[in-house]
């Protein structure tokens, strides 16, 4: 049975990784409209790990004998400034989510919940995974300028089949 705190950091979790899912939507969409399809696709495919996120989530805490709550969601940026800057907003939005879960498992541990300690490793290592997949993104970018934005967009899918 889970306690109260951790039910309730893990409702916000759930909360936390659909607004990455919706976040990351606004961007495939914006870059769709802006011609970049390997880039939309790229952040389609995010979306979609980010609502497997939040079911992984939901799943455990019902597991767990909690109430996974189905949350309200903000609505994400319309547009955005360019490619180099929506990567460099998911990276920050990454290192933000990756704080968040570094609190539940200091919490875990006040708590003595090993049970879900051991089980939140895995978002540890996604978000390790997430992160330098995205810092990858970013250097690429940075030794392409902006005028290779063409091979790049071509490209980004393959970066995604060898991370
Ligand atoms: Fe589910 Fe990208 O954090």
């Amino acid at each position: 049975m889970l306690s109260k705190k951790i039910e309730n950091s893990l409702n916000e979790q759930i909360e936390k990784e659909g607004y990455a899912a919706q976040l990351y939507l606004a961007m495939a969409s914006w870059s769709e409209t802006q011609g970049y399809d390997g880039i939309s696709q790229w952040f389609y495919a995010q979306h979609m790990e980010e609502i497997e996120h939040m079911l992984r989530i939901i799943k455990y805490v019902n597991e767990r004998g909690g109430h996974a709550i189905v949350p309200k969601i903000e609505q994400p940026p319309k547009e955005f400034e360019g490619i180099k800057q929506i990567f460099e907003a998911s990276l920050e939005h990454e290192q933000m989510v990756t704080r968040s879960i570094n609190d539940i498992v200091g919490l875990c541990l006040n708590e003595k919940d090993y049970t879900t300690h051991n089980w939140i490793q895995w978002f540890v290592d996604e978000q390790l995974e997430e992160e330098s997949s995205v810092n990858a993104i970013i250097d690429k970018l940075n030794m392409l300028g902006d005028k290779n934005l063409y091979i790049f967009d071509r490209d980004i899918m393959k970066m995604r089949d060898e991370g």
